[in-house]
């Protein structure tokens, strides 16, 4: 399974890639206003850092401007993904910079048949947001599950991208659906390798050993 950060804050891509095991990045607009920086400079940092692949969003929501705007976040580097929204103009250019060989992610997917439709239309990426519909008492797990099923019943290529990623729960049952990949906060990617008897079986084993042998 693939581990990707959601992030457009650069101390925790670098902290995050430190730990050896980051495979990607996921950023969006309301990520980037967060930041407060330019985006294009931000992506540029951010693909000097990781050197797989690194989703850059367009604003534009109508084709002509997805366009404009994913070619040139495609030109910042040669692992910019363009994310575009699971909407018919988002649809209309998957299939376009995908005929292009340019790599696309497809976001805000919230049903199965948005999952299949950017299949179809070749996008490397779908990205189901399982937190958001969790939120309004759906289950978000279950739409993994779903485009799991329907992406191995007729071998469609694109990656299942599990997004809106909460807790360390979410990510134990992505990788039990068979998630391909998951983009998930700092905050979560830290939990992810921490247990309290972790910490109270090293304390006691440091201890053990001084008793013994001092030091
Ligand atoms: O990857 C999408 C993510 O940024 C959305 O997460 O927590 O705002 O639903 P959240």
């Amino acid at each position: 399974m693939d581990l990707y950060i959601d992030t457009a804050n650069l101390d925790e891509i670098k902290q995050a890639a430190d730990m050896g095991v980051l495979d990607g990045v996921t950023t969006n607009p309301s990520l980037i206003a967060k930041e407060k920086y330019d985006y294009v400079k931000r992506l540029t940092e951010i693909c000097a850092i990781v050197k797989g692949p690194v989703s850059a969003e367009v604003i534009s929501t109508e084709y002509a401007g997805m366009m404009e705007e994913g070619r040139k976040h495609a030109k910042i580097a040669p692992n910019i993904v363009v994310k575009l929204p699971s909407t018919i103009d988002g649809l209309r250019a998957c299939k376009t910079f995908s005929d292009e060989g340019i790599k696309t992610n497809l976001t805000l997917c919230f049903q199965p048949l948005q999952a299949l439709m950017v299949a179809k239309a070749g996008a490397f990426l779908v990205s189901p947001f399982i937190g958001r519909l969790d939120d309004v008492a759906e289950d978000g797990m279950d739409l993994i599950r779903k485009i799991r099923a329907i992406y191995d019943n007729y071998g469609y290529k694109t990656k299942i991208l599990a997004a809106s990623v909460r807790h360390p729960k979410h990510m134990v049952e992505c990788a039990l659906a068979g998630a391909d990949v998951a983009t998930v906060p700092f905050s979560v990617i830290k939990q992810m390798m921490g247990h309290p008897l972790t910490d109270v079986g090293l304390k006691k084993f440091l201890e053990d050993y001084k008793k013994a042998f001092g030091g």
